[in-house]
């Protein structure tokens, strides 16, 4: 057993992509055609948003939008400590400081009343994440935004297909950042990322942005980047967002069994917000003495997954920084442990891993 299964899904559609990839090869158009075009187009009526925007990698999502709103230098965005790490490492690429809000011990998300005592005359932004496939508080992040007049930026690297409120995640805030890195709901076998945006102004400056500051050969208005996604790649996440919607049910009726059939009082069980659907990218639990579950979970042969062992302040990078430590992230940082959910899991081993958690005596 994996904690995830990256070959499963190339065994299922294999057959597909090859032939596209082949396609492809023989083309000679391999970057921004067709196919990342298709993407595009899929991904917006997927998400029913109004433009989307295809780049290299959900880090580069986050660059992109940081620097279409214009942050910069000086600026500063509030977010949660309690993600991975390019969440705030976008922030501090465009140049700004991250500033970082406590967490709700239940969601494991960015804690909206931890917000308005941290906004200052520098504060730009408000990067929300969906952490593990469960949207953040989105309304009342939106909420703020708007009393303060803030831009509101949604990480979905983890959160494609994810709802609030019957709505898409990304679609609340001004843009949502979604990763296709391979262990996402909707992964490609490389690197991949999106930006869905409201404003027409925004989407075009973010068109420019992806390729050296301009869309035209000879054109460079602007210093930016080289975030393109490739032709290959995008086929594959072409064939694989049909299946998107079946993956997250499976993903929902393994955890549906772990809700059901993991009865420990000294395990916690994730807590689902009464206006989220969750994705479960992760399946994360709560445990006091981590490590001893650890040991007790190795011995028996059952893989597992720290998101995430330190609060993001808590890095070398950002130690001399002068972060002061926030309680809820100090603690669930300790406690937390994801067990695997990948829609190829079989249910057997899913029972199987609730049968050993229910006989851990701690
Ligand atoms: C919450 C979050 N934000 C951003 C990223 C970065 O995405 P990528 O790896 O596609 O750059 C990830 C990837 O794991 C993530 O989980």
């Amino acid at each position: 057993m994996k904690i995830f299964d990256l070959k499963s899904q190339y065994k299922e559609f294999g057959h597909i992509i090859d032939k596209k990839i082949l396609k492809i090869l023989s083309s000679g158009n391999y970057i921004l055609g067709d196919n990342v075009r298709e993407f595009e187009h899929l991904c917006k009526n997927y998400l029913n948003t109004k433009y989307t925007v295809s780049c290299n990698s959900g880090t580069d999502a986050l660059v992109l939008s940081l620097r279409a709103l214009g942050i910069k230098s000086g600026d500063e965005v509030i977010t949660t400590p309690f993600t991975y790490f390019a969440t705030a490492e976008a922030i501090s690429l465009v140049g700004a400081n991250p500033v970082f809000a406590d967490i709700n011990p239940h969601t494991f998300n960015i804690n909206p009343k931890k917000i308005v005592k941290l906004i200052s005359k520098k504060t730009k932004a408000v990067l929300s994440v969906n952490l593990f496939g469960q949207a953040a508080e989105l309304d009342q992040i939106n909420k703020i935004c708007k009393n303060y007049s803030l831009k509101h930026i949604e990480d979905c690297a983890q959160s494609f297909g994810a709802l609030f409120k019957n709505k898409q995640t990304g679609t609340y805030g001004d843009m949502g950042c979604f990763s296709f890195f391979p262990t996402k709901n909707l992964g490609c076998f490389g690197d991949g990322g999106l930006i869905s945006v409201k404003s027409k102004k925004l989407y075009k400056l973010i068109l420019k942005l992806r390729t050296h500051g301009g869309i035209k050969r000879n054109q460079h208005d602007l210093i930016g980047y080289n975030s393109r996604l490739d032709e290959i790649q995008a086929a594959i996440l072409n064939v694989k967002i049909n299946y998107v919607n079946s993956f997250i049910k499976k993903r929902k009726r393994i955890a549906e069994i772990y809700n059901k059939e993991i009865k420990n009082d000294r395990l916690i069980l994730p807590f689902t917000h009464k206006h989220a659907q969750h994705s479960y990218n992760q399946f994360t639990i709560r445990v006091k003495n981590r490590k001893k579950l650890e040991t007790y979970l190795n011995k028996r042969c059952i893989p597992f997954g720290i998101y995430y062992s330190k609060p993001i302040y808590s890095y070398n990078a950002y130690k001399s920084n002068g972060y002061k430590p926030l309680p809820m992230v100090e603690k669930i940082s300790k406690q937390c442990l994801s067990i695997p959910i990948y829609p190829e899991l079989p249910i057997k081993q899913a029972k199987n891993i609730c049968k050993i958690l229910n006989n851990y005596e701690g």
